[in-house]
């Protein structure tokens, strides 16, 4: 169904002051050589040493894919996205992009230029939809902006039903008539503005209705939305863009609607789970690392769960911080805690996993509740392959971590990766393990974590990639 839009360029704006350290300064990280059949790659680690020098830290996964979903809304002008990180789910929504009709360039370093002005689809490649959770983003702009849009269900992480009733419930609040997933405008033109409380505050839901109500006619009203701060930042790339949106990085949003979104300049924030993973792997190598760039009001609860295990977190100037668990071998061992994840400010889902290995080789017995996802505890069964004393009752995991000082709490074997951020959890408890560890299912980690292993390679990590033949 051909679309034609026309439309002047309006000046690109800039919003978002980054710490100065994005990019510019940042120390250099080899890129490894890839083939691009990542399922037949496995990491080799050999555990036991520590950890040094700086890492740093991409642009966020989540937020990245957000604002390129929510470039569709832009009809009146090319937007300009910076710090989009090389991973394969980026790749995955420029595919879904493009199958709509969107010109994507790809400047390299993190730089994207989107021209949705003249989209040819209303329906993307289902087959790119279903690799990713993000792919059902479009939904909200494709429907306020053409009236109607055909999306599969979306794929991503195995970890949970995953439902899509909340962005369902939300369009029909504005308008929208759902058949299967065939969704289109009751007034066969576009969305109109309306009030929904959101049963739960779901991101992706609450982006995609952010995103269809900014373009909706009309004044919206949405309650219960998701706090995270790559919701706050997806609704910072839409107000550059020209959307009126009220209560940004509160539960309640108001939006009054606008027909057409103009293009923007915009540079995403640095993600705070690649930020969080590798504090983790200086607590559980018992080492010092810094890292940048990083906005530390985003950080809050993991800093005070890591100073809490016996961390030492300090900022070291604009955007750096440092992790110290080196003293913990002087001063007596990281001991374990209680950990229960929650919406945003909570806990984040995305650590669990991360957060349970370490916990593993701290003193002391932990639990981990997981109160996001029904099913996250895929990397169990794999961490007690390393060794790890954890059982599982319901949605909580009890941990037993090191029994005297002297022990090593695991040791080195083959495991296998079922989603991101379980693998992420296997390649630093492998980190911590006396010999070698083997970690499959890489496949699952570069879908969300930009040049992992040469990071690690760069903080002193003996860590490889290799062909499985
Ligand atoms: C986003 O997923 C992130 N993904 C996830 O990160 C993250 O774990 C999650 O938010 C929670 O923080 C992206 O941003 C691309 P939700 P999303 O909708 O939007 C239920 C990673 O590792 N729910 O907030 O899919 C749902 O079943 C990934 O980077 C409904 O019941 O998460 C779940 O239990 C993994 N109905 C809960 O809400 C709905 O319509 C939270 O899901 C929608 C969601």
């Amino acid at each position: 169904m051909a679309l034609p839009f026309s439309h002047s360029i309006p000046s690109p704006v800039s919003l978002h002051p980054m710490p100065s350290h994005l990019a510019a300064d940042a120390p250099a990280v080899p890129v490894l050589p890839r083939s691009t059949d990542h399922h037949h790659h496995k990491l080799v680690i050999s555990g036991g040493g520590h950890l040094s020098g700086h890492v740093p830290i991409s642009g966020s996964k989540n937020s990245a894919l957000a604002v390129l979903a929510g470039a569709l809304c832009c009809s009146g002008g090319a937007v300009e996205v910076r710090g989009v990180p090389d991973i394969s789910d980026a790749r995955a929504m420029v595919a879904i992009l493009r199958s709509l009709g969107a010109q994507v360039q790809e400047r390299g370093g993190g730089e994207l230029a989107v021209d949705s002005t003249a989209l040819s689809s209303a329906e993307p490649a289902a087959d790119e939809v279903r690799k990713i959770r993000a792919g059902f983003f479009v939904l909200g702009p494709l429907v306020a902006r053409l009236g109607e849009a055909a999306v599969a269900l979306p794929g991503g992480c195995s970890i949970g039903a995953r439902p899509v009733d909340l962005y369902l419930r939300g369009l029909s609040a504005l308008g929208a008539v759902v058949e299967l997933m065939h969704v289109k405008a009751a007034n066969g033109r576009g969305l109109t503005g309306g009030r929904f409380h959101l049963d739960y505050p779901s991101v992706g839901a609450s982006e995609t209705l952010m995103m269809a109500a900014s373009m909706a006619e009309g004044v919206s009203v949405l309650t219960n939305v998701a706090q995270e701060p790559e919701v706050a930042d997806l609704a910072r790339f839409l107000v550059a863009c020209g959307a009126q949106i009220k209560g940004v990085g509160t539960r309640t949003l108001v939006i009054d609607g606008r027909r057409s979104l103009h293009g923007a300049q915009f540079t995403v924030i640095p993600d705070r789970i690649e930020t969080g993973t590798f504090m983790v792997a200086a607590a559980i190598t018992r080492s010092c690392v810094s890292l940048s760039p990083v906005i530390p009001c985003h950080l809050t609860i993991i800093i005070d769960k890591l100073s809490a295990v016996g961390c030492r977190i300090s900022q070291k100037g604009d955007g750096i911080l440092e992790v110290s668990a080196a003293t913990a071998t002087a001063g007596g061992d990281l001991r374990g805690l209680y950990l229960k994840t929650l919406p945003y400010p909570g806990f984040p889902t995305d650590l669990q996993p991360q957060f349970m290995a370490l916990l593993t080789t701290c003193g002391g017995p932990s639990i981990v509740e997981e109160s996001v996802f029904e099913n996250r505890m895929h990397h169990v069964k794999e961490l007690q392959k390393l060794g790890a004393r954890i059982e599982v009752h319901g949605r909580s995991a009890f941990v037993k971590g090191r029994t005297t000082q002297r022990n090593v709490a695991l040791s080195g074997s083959k495991v296998e990766a079922a989603d991101l951020r379980g693998g992420a959890a296997l390649v630093l408890a492998g980190m911590a393990a006396r010999g070698v560890t083997e970690v499959v299912g890489v496949h699952h980690i570069d879908r969300g974590y930009e040049n992992f292993e040469a990071k690690l390679l760069n903080l002193g990590a003996d860590i490889s990639r290799e062909v499985i033949c």
